[in-house]
């Protein structure tokens, strides 16, 4: 996970939560959702959550009510507003309360990741978060990073050949790699990190030995891809954006595999199955055991 962060999104929307879900799962981020103010409250007096994203027009209990309890009660989690159309009064007492940032519905999953971010980043220079240890790469795997930034320095536009190679040399793009490619190439880690994120070939956590991507985009979106994701997940008991503990899978989801016909549709390393159903993945699944 992500600097170990939780989050917790509370919406009486439920489409709300599974595409705040999606966006900052697929990012690493431990996420859950609520969907009312009493429901947040419960689960906020059993977990401790880091960041609360909360919509602020719910029926039963309003968002500032419920900013209101956790000012109180959990005074060192941070809170970011995820609505529609705030009056004047309730952004100002929002403010008042010390909400962090504000996410306009509705928002793009590249809106809603850089606010996420920012406000991550916020709550770490207060103390609030802990910037989890960075992984120790051997010095020679260093060394071959700063070589291949060396190389493409002086030549515009290098920043994906860059990546390319620097995920081949490591597995994968984690924060600090980024940084580091982002200093060598007098970029700022913003544009490094949106590079990655946009392109469904970069990740940012390991993968296994068979990297499966489940599109969620809209033609498999509506054709059920979501019920053999479930599928892969429950038979491989992952989580998307985790490694099975042999190292064997690991599940990503991506917004559009460029096979909407085939829908829906999920890849396996680099072979595309098409018109997948929950019957289907465990027989692909056997493919690769
Ligand atoms: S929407 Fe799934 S392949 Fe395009």
């Amino acid at each position: 996970m992500v600097d170990d962060i939780k989050i917790l999104v509370v919406d009486d929307e439920r489409v709300v939560i599974r595409s705040v879900e999606m966006v900052l799962k697929a990012e690493g981020y431990d996420i859950e959702g609520a969907s009312s103010g009493k429901d947040a409250i419960l689960k906020m007096e059993q977990n401790n959550y880091n960041l609360v994203l909360t919509d602020l027009n719910m029926p039963e209990m309003d968002g500032i009510t419920l900013i209101r309890w956790l000012r109180q009660q959990k005074p060192e989690t941070g809170i970011v507003i995820l609505t529609g159309y705030p009056s004047q009064e309730t952004i100002k007492e929002a403010l008042e309360l010390g909400i962090i940032d504000y996410v306009p519905k509705p928002f793009t999953p590249a809106v809603l990741l850089d606010v996420t971010q920012r406000a991550i980043e916020w709550l770490r220079k207060r103390g609030v978060v802990e910037e989890k240890p960075t992984e120790e790469f051997p010095p020679s795997m260093l060394d071959e990073i700063d070589r291949v930034i060396k190389q493409y320095k002086e030549i515009p536009g290098s920043s994906i050949p860059v990546l390319q190679r620097c995920q081949q040399i490591v597995g994968y793009l984690p924060p600090h790699v980024q940084k580091r490619i982002a200093k060598g190439l007098n970029l700022s880690p913003a544009h490094v990190h949106s590079i990655v994120s946009f392109y469904s070939y970069f990740t940012m956590k390991p993968r296994g030995d068979h990297n499966i991507r489940v599109c969620l985009g809209t033609a498999c979106y509506v054709k059920r891809i979501e019920e053999s994701l479930n599928k892969l997940k429950q038979e491989l008991k992952i989580d998307v954006g985790d490694v099975t503990e042999d190292k064997k899978f690991s599940i990503e989801v991506v917004r559009c595999l460029g096979a909407c016909g085939l829908a829906p549709v999920i890849v396996v390393d680099e072979e595309t199955y098409g018109a997948v159903t929950p019957k289907k993945v465990a027989e692909i699944l056997e493919e690769y055991a």
